[in-house]
């Protein structure tokens, strides 16, 4: 049994093997935590999807059982998820007025590098699964945000615009109006996250516009849809790796530079409401290696259940050259003063909170 976090270290599960969840995001259901995330295989083609999604369960957060692969890529070459493409970062998010479990993710179709920018999304009955695929897409079509302004909103000529894009080259986006390129088509969709609200409403924050810009969009009651009206925050800050959390009703922000697997300084914000406007706070890392975020990239925040006002930061080690090595690192949040602290610690556990 484990009784502490050992951030960065391999991380057997309850069989003795490495958690094979990159990317990942937890979903607090019936008591138990559920741990969603991208299963990796050796070396460099581990960056691709071959497996799927892989689901974890845990009653205390430091022993995982196996639950096996609530999302598998497809064997049919038509599909968006087949084997070979890109499936990453994906979040599971309950809802209570259906009672499904709803699945989104970022998507590449495979073959077109990271050209296609997409969400893809999946249902299930069942917390573990199997989910079922329902469709990917370009988010919010034929919308335009509700923070632009008449004068940004206009279709440029596609001729002008089409450039090479690859995690974007700030000059190009600095020029050319990238949200109305993709405004008929639907917006671009790359790193991300969900959020619940204590409402119910649920939000999509995606790395948009080539991660030029996040964008953050209502879901659907059914949490299966964009709902139409959404939100451009952190115009041209190539923010990508968003995790989010509320605390005392204020939205608190993670994310990160856009530097493909390497680590980069982390970021931090705050709200009063999702939709911003949101304040910047800085790189929330303190100590050695905080400026590449002790080695890490964000991917989700997690409110610890029973325990008041506690939350975990969540971030990958990414080993591109070796996907299936890739490492967490989980680290307690520390409040203070209308921001928070991230220090890197070799273990601690939950008694951090009091
Ligand atoms: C950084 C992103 O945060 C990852 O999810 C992944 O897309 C890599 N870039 C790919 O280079």
């Amino acid at each position: 049994m484990l009784h502490k976090f050992t951030p960065g270290a391999i991380w057997p599960d309850t069989s003795g093997v490495h958690i094979n969840a990159h990317g990942g995001g937890l979903l607090y259901h019936d008591k138990t935590y559920y741990w969603f995330g991208e299963h990796k295989i050796e070396g460099r083609a581990g960056n691709k999807a071959m497996v799927g999604v892989h689901c974890y369960a845990s009653l205390d957060l430091y022993n995982w059982e196996d639950m096996g692969i609530a999302l598998p890529v497809s064997d049919d070459p038509d599909s968006d998820i087949t084997r070979g493409c890109v499936l990453e970062r994906p979040k599971v998010i309950t809802n209570a007025a259906t009672g499904r479990f709803v699945m989104w993710f970022h998507l590449e179709l495979k073959g077109q590098g990271y050209t296609a920018a997409r969400s893809g999304v999946a249902v299930s009955d069942s917390v573990t699964g199997p989910y079922t695929f329902v469709g990917s897409f370009r988010p919010n079509a034929g919308v335009w945000p509700d923070n632009v302004s008449p004068d940004e909103r206009h279709v440029p000529d596609p001729a002008v615009v089409q450039g090479e894009f690859s995690g974007g080259p700030r000059d190009v986006v600095d020029r050319l109006n990238i949200l109305g390129r993709d405004f008929a088509g639907g917006q671009m969709a790359r790193d991300m996250t969900l959020f619940v609200d204590d409402d119910g409403q649920a939000y999509h924050l995606y790395a948009s516009e080539e991660n030029s810009t996040l964008q953050i969009s209502l879901l659907t009651e059914d949490y299966l849809a964009p709902a139409g009206t959404y939100v451009r925050a952190f115009p041209k800050r190539h923010m990508e790796a968003p995790a989010i959390c509320k605390r005392q009703g204020r939205y608190y922000f993670i994310g990160s530079d856009c530097t493909g697997w390497a680590p980069n300084a982390a970021r931090s914000a705050v709200a009063d409401s999702v939709w911003g406007p949101w304040t910047e706070l800085g790189n929330p890392c303190v100590g050695e290696d905080s400026e590449i975020t002790f080695g890490g990239q964000s991917t989700y925040i997690l409110p610890v259940a029973g325990k008041d006002d506690a939350y975990i930061a969540m971030f990958d080690i990414w080993r591109p050259e070796n996907a299936v090595d890739g490492r967490y690192l989980w680290l307690p949040m520390r409040f203070n003063d209308g921001r928070f602290e991230l220090h890197s610690v070799p273990e601690w556990d939950l008694s951090t909170f009091g």
